[in-house]
């Protein structure tokens, strides 16, 4: 099974709570880095709480749940090394990992509801990157971060 770093916002955190208790029983690893209240807090705080594990590696993937997905994808997509992709199906968390080697899945819990997002999450967290034509591309993503 896979090991994931979790956050949100207070927009995302029932979200959250719902998605670490299926995905546990599922037998992934999950390492919760909150919040564990609705109390209002700024998605960028917990953006990076996340992404600071997922560059390093440790673990290599993450989910971000705020109320659109939208703010959680702008902040982590701001850190090097980091390929951050709201979906919405199941469709699209397949091929983001498959052509995107996409690190950190952004959910909006306004938008997509429970069932739905935690097929989203599973198919996400148990596919893998293609590599070969998609790797020249994300080498060439990498090369645009470096010019920051
Ligand atoms: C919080 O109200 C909301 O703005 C936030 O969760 C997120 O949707 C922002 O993109």
């Amino acid at each position: 099974m896979t090991a994931l770093a979790i956050a949100a916002d207070h927009a995302g955190v029932a979200l959250k709570a719902e998605l670490v208790t299926e995905l546990k029983k599922l037998g992934h690893e999950v390492i919760d880095l909150g919040p564990d209240s609705t109390a209002s807090v700024d998605y960028p705080d917990f953006a990076t709480r996340v992404t600071d594990l997922v560059v390093k590696g440790t673990p290599a993937l993450g989910i971000l749940i705020c109320g659109t997905g939208i703010g959680m994808s702008i902040a982590a997509n701001k850190v090097h090394g980091i390929r951050a992709a709201i979906c919405r199906t199941e469709f699209e968390a397949r091929a983001t990992r498959q052509h995107n080697d996409a690190n950190v899945l952004c959910l909006g819990q306004r938008v997509t509801g429970g069932g739905v997002a935690l097929e989203i999450a599973k198919v996400f967290l148990t596919t893998s990157f293609e590599g070969g034509r998609h790797q020249a591309r994300i080498d060439k993503v990498k090369a645009l971060e470096a010019k920051r």
